[in-house]
């Protein structure tokens, strides 16, 4: 009895060691009723309904659930107007509101360097930020939530501080939250999650929900000796850049857990801030080098849905090479997990990340789920006026568009431009993977 409590609050490494020696990971009864549950790491404990206290997300009465992914918003940095940056902040605000008239999503997904904490002198100008930003959210009551980037570990603020000021503006909206302690690496790493959106508004808590969106922190960033503006330039503890292997173990048994309540599991569609490095393969090696896009290549026939080019993608590639997670493969462990455990056994929309402003397309990557389908990678699309920008790489939205007719297999995607443009329109499936 003591050794089962004992074995189900340990981290997870630990809790390997507590399996039974025929190999068989420990495994609590599952209750009739499972809404609730709280996760912990290395528990076998099923968390099938992790927010019992906020709205339960679903696909509306059509069928359909849109996501609106922004993405590098930067607030607080004035690198593209140092005169005024409230009028960044406040322009950047302003988009946000834009693209939620254009889209009416159901939902949002910020993936990540919501502010530039170096940009930061106090705690309350942090919070204030992050509150004009989500306002339009708020006033408009859609839901969201936020994979955090490596500017929003720096002066003032840390992913956990962030997602704890989401949830205090937002107590009703943000589905952010931490991951169980030990996984993630802390309060620099704390965005490791997943939201279930179920069929439809009436459907069980802790049933199988439809689709799967997961939040995995790729951390970096800095760690400050002391905080302070003042501290500007002596503050180089570096964290690492890549998803914490710890991420991987809690993966293969949050989603082995939930495959086992489920019988199968839904559809996933993944962020992450930093892209890892099968996008870095894409954009290097063939059949794709150089045909992925670029400002020169954004001519009609490199659009998809034109098959006089079919090995040509869209998109803006103008940071190449890009920054990936890591230098020598240091993600492999969660991609792994995500491909090749219970993850892999259900349709993988996209890997979708940021981070690198001058790239916005979608391709296939080199990874493949057990599934035997090839996972697509998805650049989000630079939001707002903070950050490094230039002007013709334009600022937007990557939109997924749902339907529960097809969920199990496709996805819409799209980018609506902040010039009204809806641009690189493609249904992403492995038929489209695997034409390109
Ligand atoms: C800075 O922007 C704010 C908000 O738009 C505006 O009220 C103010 O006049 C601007 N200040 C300067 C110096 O341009
Ligand atoms: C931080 O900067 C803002 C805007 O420049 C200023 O109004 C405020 O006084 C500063 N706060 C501190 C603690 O220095
Ligand atoms: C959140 O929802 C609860 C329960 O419906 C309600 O009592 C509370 O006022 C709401 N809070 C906000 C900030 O909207
Ligand atoms: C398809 O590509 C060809 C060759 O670049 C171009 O002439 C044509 O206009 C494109 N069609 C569409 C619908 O974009
Ligand atoms: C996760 O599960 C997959 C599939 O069984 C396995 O290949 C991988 O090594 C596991 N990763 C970890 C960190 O346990």
């Amino acid at each position: 009895m003591y050794a089962r409590l004992i074995c189900t609050s340990l981290l997870s490494l630990v809790a390997l060691l507590c399996r039974p020696t025929d190999g068989r990971p420990f495994q609590a009864p599952l209750p009739r009723d499972v809404s609730g549950w709280e996760t912990a790491a290395g528990s076998s404990n099923l968390v099938a309904d992790p927010y019992p206290r906020l709205p339960l997300l679903s696909f509306d009465e059509k069928g359909k659930f849109k996501l609106a992914v922004f993405s590098d918003t930067h607030m607080l940095d004035g690198q593209t107007n140092p005169a005024n940056v409230s009028n960044v902040n406040a322009a950047t605000a302003a988009e946000v509101a834009s693209y939620l008239r254009a889209e009416s999503p159901n939902y949002v997904f910020h993936n990540g360097d919501v502010v530039s904490g170096e940009a930061a002198n106090g705690t309350s100008v942090v919070e204030a930020a992050v509150k004009q930003l989500f306002t339009p959210l708020i006033k408009a009551k859609i839901p969201f939530s936020t994979t955090h980037g490596n500017h929003d570990n720096d002066n003032y603020c840390t992913h956990a501080s962030l997602g704890d000021i989401e949830r205090r503006i937002a107590p009703n909206l943000s589905y952010t939250r931490r991951a169980p302690a030990g996984v993630g690496g802390g309060d620099v790493g704390s965005d490791n999650y997943w939201v279930p959106i179920y069929s439809r508004s009436n459907a069980k808590r802790g049933s199988r929900p439809a689709l799967l969106i997961w939040s995995l922190d790729s951390r970096s960033g800095k760690t400050l000796k002391e905080q302070g503006a003042l501290q500007l330039h002596f503050r180089n503890t570096q964290i690492d850049s890549f998803v914490d292997p710890s991420v991987a173990i809690w993966l293969n048994r949050t989603s082995s857990d939930l495959q086992r309540a489920w019988g199968t599991l839904p559809p996933s569609l993944i962020f992450t801030h930093i892209p890892n490095h099968y996008f870095s393969s894409t954009q290097n090696a063939d059949p794709y080098q150089d045909k992925i896009g670029g400002i020169t290549d954004e001519r009609p026939g490199n659009f998809p849905g034109n098959d006089s080019s079919p090995k040509t993608f869209s998109g803006l590639n103008e940071d190449k090479p890009l920054a990936n997670q890591g230098d020598a493969g240091q993600d492999q462990p969660y991609l792994t997990a995500l491909s090749r455990g219970s993850t892999g056994t259900s349709r993988i929309h996209a890997l979708v990340s940021g981070h690198d402003h001058g790239n916005d397309w979608c391709a296939p990557s080199g990874l493949t789920t057990i599934k035997g389908e090839i996972v697509p990678i998805c650049f989000a699309k630079k939001t707002g006026d903070g950050g490094y920008d230039y002007d013709n790489w334009n600022h937007g939205t990557r939109i997924f568009d749902f339907d529960l007719r097809t969920v199990e297999q496709s996805v819409n995607a799209y980018i609506r431009l902040k010039t009204g443009e809806k641009r690189y329109e493609t249904r992403l499936d492995d038929t489209w993977s695997r034409k390109l």
